[in-house]
């Protein structure tokens, strides 16, 4: 294992090095005049396996390629076999001019690499190849076979990525997955996350004339669709933070006194919290604090409203249509489906008769929950406390990553999440980061990772 160790030290600007050539990059899933760079980039990722000693593919899907990596097998082999997953595809940077130097010129400063993608997800994925590469290139034996999947869809929902696991359900067969794609509250606390939020995207049109009107002309007489929008989003959400659709809290999961006394763990109060966001005040359903809210809570979302005029001065219109990008979170034992279906017959419902409504369904994702007593847990426990030489803490996250209920369905396999990104990395907004010592905290993770999964029972 010193070996190992000693490599990972030894390397560790050349690991930076990799990380600034990796997200430089602009594989944008979301946006389709990227496609070609997120082939450019799965390639990168393919051929920088390789290059560490993997047996490395890419693997056309309908949409992004895949890239899967394996660690030299040797034949008849009875090691435990795990996978890691992780996503090479990143948001949008947009607003472009909020970010203080451009989203792929990656930028050093102090123990930061500011680029779109250090953090989310790209480090964290390349944290768990540097370990690999620590045992491949000393000769250290694995005790466990590893096959890394490293997708380009993962910030749109995983679309086509179930299909791929189907298909390749018998090479991909492990004992678990792990996944480092979620965060850890601050340096000192390394976290296991041991359940995710689920999600489901609607996008909501309402139009109204058939072209934009002169407002002075004809405003009065038609509805405008900007204000009809406006109004029935406003309906979708009490003012006590409640979701106001019928049935959508009828599968909702109670959180236990256990994982409330968890929350209560977390090294920030509330007053941190609220000046971190920069908000004069929290907002959010009444009777469960903050933390809770944004792990274990279901929500709504504008993520973004659209119509009329936008540019410089004035332009005196009632425009054709409005549209508004809408997505709930749910949460344990919600159904994406369910959820969708009441969502859109509430928005019918609660359209007016002078405009129409279209409603569009984007991705969707199912929550997870999984135990964070289990042997597996455990170690992953323990490789987080010898990496970052501190307790760590169960968490429960906010976020999503549709695909780790597939792995449990199509492959039989619970995820083991361990985070690397802290709260202030920015994952999504400008002038996000990856901080050095969760980098190289990673890796040591990662290093020690196989030793505690393979070593006890599973
Ligand atoms: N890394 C995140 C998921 C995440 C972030 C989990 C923080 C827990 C804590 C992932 O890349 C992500 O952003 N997923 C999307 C999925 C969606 C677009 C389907 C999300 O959660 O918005
Ligand atoms: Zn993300």
């Amino acid at each position: 294992m010193q070996p190992v160790l000693n490599y990972l030290e030894k390397n560790k600007q050349r690991f930076l090095q990799d990380l600034c050539d990796y997200v430089k990059f602009p594989s944008i899933s979301a946006q389709p005049k990227h496609k070609k760079d997120l082939e450019k980039c799965a390639k990168w990722v393919a051929a920088h396996c390789k290059k560490i000693g993997l047996d490395a593919t890419l693997v056309p899907t309908a949409g992004n390629p895949v890239v899967v990596a394996k660690t030299p097998r040797t034949k008849g082999s009875k090691k435990p076999h795990f996978m890691v997953y992780g996503h090479y595809d990143v948001q949008p940077p947009e607003p472009l001019e909020l970010w203080k130097t451009p989203p792929f010129e990656p930028r050093i400063e102090g123990r930061s690499l500011f680029a779109r993608g250090a953090s989310d997800n790209k480090g964290q994925n390349l944290a768990h190849l540097c370990a690999v590469e620590a045992y491949l290139k000393t000769g250290t034996e694995l005790p466990c076979d590893l096959t890394f999947v490293i997708e380009g869809e993962e910030e749109v929902g995983s679309k086509h990525l179930g299909e791929f696991l189907k298909t390749h359900r018998a090479e991909l067969k492990c004992d678990n997955v792990v996944v480092s794609d979620t965060g850890m509250p601050g340096k000192k606390y390394p976290a296991l996350t041991y359940a995710l939020r689920g999600i489901v995207a609607v996008e909501v049109i309402v139009e109204g004339p058939t072209r934009d009107l002169h407002s002075g002309i004809f405003g009065g007489t038609v509805e405008n669709p900007a204000m009809a929008l406006c109004q029935l989003l406003a309906r979708l959400r009490d003012k006590n933070g409640k979701i106001a659709i019928p049935g959508f809290y009828d599968d909702v999961a109670p959180l236990s006194a256990y994982e409330r006394k968890q929350f209560k763990r977390i090294p920030m109060s509330e007053r941190e919290y609220q000046k971190f966001l920069g908000v004069p005040k929290l907002f959010g359903e009444k009777g469960y604090t903050a933390f809770e809210q944004r792990a274990a809570r279901p929500t709504i979302e504008i993520n973004g409203l659209t119509s009329g005029y936008q540019g410089d001065g004035s332009k005196t219109i009632v425009p054709a249509w409005a549209r508004a990008k809408l997505t709930f979170r749910i949460v344990p034992n919600q159904d994406p489906l369910k959820i969708r279906s009441a969502v859109i017959k509430h928005l019918k419902k609660l359209c007016p008769d002078t405009v129409r409504l279209t409603a569009k369904t984007g991705h969707g994702g199912e929550p997870y929950l999984v135990s964070p007593k289990s042997d597996v847990a455990q170690a992953g426990l323990r490789a987080l406390k010898r990496a970052f030489n501190a307790e760590p803490i169960l968490m429960r996250e906010g976020g999503s990553i549709p695909i780790v209920t597939s792995f449990k369905r199509i492959l039989g396999a619970d995820t083991l999440l361990l985070g690397l990104a802290l709260p202030d990395d920015n994952a999504h907004s400008p002038n996000e980061k990856f901080d050095m010592d969760c980098f190289e905290g990673g890796m040591k993770m990662g290093a020690y990772l196989w030793q505690e999964l393979a070593g006890g029972k599973r």
